[in-house]
């Protein structure tokens, strides 16, 4: 897709983050946009920053875990612009940390039902429509880098982007025949709102196995501050749609990234494989060391990453 002029553009998560950096880049590009979010905060700020764009930009509040709300949403885009979205951003996400071991259903219930069934929500909802509106369009997921590889440190979430970048996959063939174009975003790290993840975590889902208080969320604010801007990383993501690329890696050479992915997956399928791939992995961890990371700084005095206090079977995290 080339031409965003008087495109419909629904975005998940469009009130913060990289979320937000779309509905800056495609409102620019000429596009209708509604936001699509939990947070009114986020969303009266949003607003707020368009009201002298002159962009035409909407806003709903809804829980892409809630279905009766996806309902809701497809009818108001409809309503508003007559037709559903050509281009659907499914952006919201969220994150929390501490071992794998220590994992409650709670943390799953909730980092994957948001980040891999708030991607499902928006697919079974807006999918069936955009094709029966014949317009074409374009589908474009954030996942993450770390849905590349397992991390002992925020399993439910690599898992869950893993899963979408999967998903992603299907549905790029699937749609090819309806022009219908599919990009999976896999970013590093953006500088955004998601170290105050837990303030949307609901009620029910609140028993974690990870320890959270103002000093992690304190760590996770300057942690995030070192990631790629929002706005670069939606232009970045606006030429993947243009080159109709399925993974939209921000990184200079994302070949060499992708092949040093797959090396670790092919060193895991031997044993002369295992040994070489841990030698790596004690290497990367050296250099790591020995490299002053500002990114990491004072995570280990945080306590980020651990587990909930008294889990105390637990062993200490390496950093
Ligand atoms: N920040 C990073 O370093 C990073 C790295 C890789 C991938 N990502 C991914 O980027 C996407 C955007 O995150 P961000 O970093 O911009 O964070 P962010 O917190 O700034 O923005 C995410 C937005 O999603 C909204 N949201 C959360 N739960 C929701 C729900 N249940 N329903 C509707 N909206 C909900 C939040 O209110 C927030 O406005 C996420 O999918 C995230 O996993 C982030």
């Amino acid at each position: 897709m080339k031409d965003f002029a008087g495109k419909v553009a629904f975005i998940t998560g469009g009130a913060s983050g990289a979320g937000l950096g779309q509905a800056k880049v495609f409102s620019e590009a000429g596009c209708k946009i509604v936001i699509a979010d939990i947070r009114q905060d986020h969303i009266d700020e949003a607003l707020a920053y368009f009201r002298d764009k002159k962009a035409e930009v909407h806003a709903i509040k809804m829980d892409v875990t809630n279905r009766d709300d996806w309902k809701k949403a497809a009818e108001y885009v409809e309503k508003l612009h007559g037709c559903p979205p050509q281009l659907l951003f499914l952006t919201a996400g969220v994150n929390a940390f501490g071992p794998c071991e220590a994992s409650t259903f709670e943390d799953y219930d909730w980092v994957v039902g948001v980040n891999l069934f708030g991607v499902i929500n928006g697919l079974v909802t807006f999918v069936p429509r955009m094709i029966q509106a014949g317009r074409g369009g374009y589908i474009v997921t954030t996942a993450s880098m770390g849905g590349f590889m397992g991390t002992s440190g925020c399993a439910p979430y690599s898992a869950a982007k893993a899963a979408v970048i999967n998903l992603m996959d299907s549905y790029y063939h699937a749609l090819k025949p309806y022009g219908i174009g599919v990009s999976c975003l896999c970013p590093g790290g953006i500088r955004s709102n998601i170290g105050e993840s837990h303030l949307t975590r609901p009620k029910h889902l609140q028993n974690t196995g990870y320890h959270l208080d103002d000093k992690v969320v304190e760590f996770m604010h300057k942690h995030y501050s070192y990631g790629i801007d929002p706005v670069e990383l939606a232009k970045i993501t606006k030429k993947g749609i243009e080159d109709e690329v399925l993974y939209i890696i921000p990184v200079p050479e994302p070949d060499k990234f992708m092949r040093g992915v797959l090396e670790r997956m092919v060193n895991y399928t031997t044993a002369e494989g295992m040994k070489r791939q841990e030698e790596l992995d004690r290497k990367r961890r050296e250099e790591m060391r020995n490299r002053p990371n500002p990114m990491m700084e004072g995570a280990r005095e945080s306590g980020w990453g651990t587990a909930r206090k008294d889990i105390t079977w637990v062993k200490p995290r390496e950093y």
